[in-house]
C-alpha cells in the first residue's frame, strides 16, 4: 500500500504537466509557417503562448491609450478654464511642460490664485478609468448593481475663501444638489449636516433640491441677478452635480472642534464634463460671482439670522469638544480597566500617602488619630428617626 502512495501521486502530477512539444522539427508539419533565414516560426505549435502575449500587447496599448485619452480631456477642461479665469486672476497655474498636472491616470490638479476675495482656487478633474480595463469592466458591472454609481468624467472647482472678517461676517452652509446625488453625499459630508432641505421650492428644476442652514439663505441665493445662481444653473444645470459653499469641514473632525486657523470657508462645485467644455464657462463664472456675494456681504442677512448662525456654530463647536472629552474618557477606561471615579480616588490616596510621608512623627500621630476617628463615626450606626 505505501508503495502506490507515490505512484498516484506521480500520476497526478504528470496530468499538471504541459505535454511535450512535439512537432518541432518535424517535417511533416503543414500548418502555417514563417520562414526567415535560419529561422522557423510554426505559430500552431505556440497557439496558447501567442494569445497570451497578445493579451499583453492589448492590456499594454489600452493603457496607453486610455491615460493619453484622459490627459487630453483633463487639458481641454484646463485650457478652457484657464482663458476664461486669466483676467480675473493674478496668478493662473502653472506646471512645467502640461496644462495639468497629474495625479495619477484618472486624476489631474488645476491651480489659480490672486484674487480679491479669494485665497486660492483649483480644480481637479476624475476621468474615468480608460487606462484600466478590468476596473472599467468591474466599474460597470458595479453601475448594474448601484444605480447611483456614476463614473461620468467630472470636475470639482474649489474656491477657498479669505477667512470671515469677524462680526457680521458670519460663515453659513448652503448647498444646492442634484438629487441623484444626494444619498451619497448627505452620507458622506458632515458639514450637510447642518442644512434642511428647502421644500416647494420653484425656483430651480425638480433635478435639484436646495439646502439651507437658515431660511433666510434660501432667499439670498434664489435672488435674480444677485449671485447668478438660478439664472446659471436655468442656462447649464445640465452639468450641475453639486454646490456647497461651507465653512464647515466636509469630514467629522475627531478631535474636538477645528482650531480657528484650522478653519476653511470654501465654494465648491462638482461638474460633469461635456465633450464640449466651453459648455462649463457660466459656472466658472459663477464662482466668481459668487465669491464676491460673500466678500462683499451681498447677501442681506439680517441681524437675527447672523445670530441663529453664529449660535449654531458655537454649539457644534460644543458638541465636538463633549463628544471628544467622553471620546478620551473611555479611551483611558478601557486602558486602566478603571472608571473615572475610581482613578480619582487612586489619585487623592497617593496625594495623601505622599503628605504622610513627609509628615514627623508627632503629626503622623495626630493624623492617624484623625483618620480613626473619622472612620469610627463612618462606621458607627446612624441614630434613628424618631417620627
Ligand atoms: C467623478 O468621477 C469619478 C471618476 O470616474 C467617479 O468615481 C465619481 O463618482 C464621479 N463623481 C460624480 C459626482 O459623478
Ligand atoms: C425661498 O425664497 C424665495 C424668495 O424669497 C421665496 O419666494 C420662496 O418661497 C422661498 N422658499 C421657501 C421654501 O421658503
Amino acid at each position: 500500500m505505501s508503495d502506490t502512495e507515490p505512484s498516484r501521486l506521480a500520476n497526478v502530477l504528470k496530468t499538471f504537466q504541459a505535454p511535450p512539444r512535439t512537432g518541432l522539427l518535424d517535417p511533416d508539419y503543414d500548418g502555417l509557417e514563417f520562414k526567415w533565414k535560419m529561422f522557423v516560426l510554426r505559430p500552431a505549435l505556440f497557439k496558447w503562448d501567442l494569445v497570451g502575449l497578445a493579451l499583453i500587447v492589448v492590456y499594454v496599448l489600452w493603457s496607453f491609450v486610455g491615460s493619453r485619452w484622459n490627459k487630453s480631456i483633463a487639458d481641454k477642461w484646463s485650457n478652457h478654464w484657464r482663458e476664461v479665469i486669466n483676467k480675473q486672476v493674478a496668478v493662473v497655474n502653472v506646471f512645467k511642460n502640461s496644462p495639468t498636472y497629474a495625479d495619477g491616470p484618472t486624476d489631474f490638479l488645476t491651480y489659480a490664485s490672486g484674487r480679491r476675495g479669494m485665497q486660492r482656487l483649483y480644480t481637479h478633474v476624475h476621468t474615468r478609468p480608460r487606462h484600466d480595463i478590468f476596473q472599467q469592466l468591474f466599474n460597470l458591472g458595479w453601475s448594474l448593481v448601484d444605480f447611483g454609481a456614476d463614473s461620468a468624467d467630472n470636475v470639482t472647482l474649489t474656491a477657498k475663501l479669505t477667512p470671515g472678517a469677524g462680526g457680521q461676517d458670519v460663515g453659513f452652509v448652503y448647498a444646492l444638489i442634484k438629487k441623484s446625488k444626494m444619498a451619497n453625499l448627505r452620507k458622506n459630508r458632515f458639514d450637510l449636516g447642518l442644512t434642511r432641505t428647502i421644500n416647494d421650492c420653484d425656483d430651480f428644476t425638480a433635478d435639484f433640491a436646495p439646502m439651507a442652514e437658515v431660511h433666510a439663505l434660501n432667499s439670498s441665493f434664489v435672488k435674480s441677478g444677485l449671485t447668478g445662481l438660478p439664472e446659471t444653473v436655468k442656462e447649464a444645470g445640465a452639468f450641475l452635480n453639486w454646490l456647497i459653499i461651507s465653512d464647515q469641514p466636509a469630514e467629522k473632525p475627531s478631535k474636538g472642534p477645528l482650531k480657528p486657523e484650522e478653519k476653511e470657508r470654501v465654494i465648491e462645485l462638482n461638474l460633469r464634463i461635456p465633450s464640449d467644455v466651453t459648455k462649463l464657462t457660466p459656472f466658472i463664472m459663477l464662482v466668481f460671482n459668487l465669491i464676491d456675494a460673500i466678500h462683499l456681504q451681498k447677501l442681506s442677512l439680517n441681524a437675527d439670522t447672523l445670530r441663529r448662525l453664529q449660535k449654531n456654530r458655537l454649539e457644534l463647536d460644543s458638541a465636538l469638544a463633549k463628544e471628544y472629552a467622553k471620546q478620551l474618557e473611555d479611551e483611558e477606561e478601557e486602558r486602566t480597566g478603571k472608571t473615572a471615579e475610581e482613578r480619582k480616588r487612586i489619585a487623592k490616596k497617593a496625594i495623601e500617602d505622599a503628605k504622610y510621608e513627609k509628615m514627623s512623627n508627632e503629626d503622623r500621630r495626630k493624623y492617624e488619630e484623625k483618620e480613626r476617628k473619622k472612620n469610627m463615626r463612618k462606621n458607627q450606626p446612624k441614630p434613628k428617626m424618631k417620627r
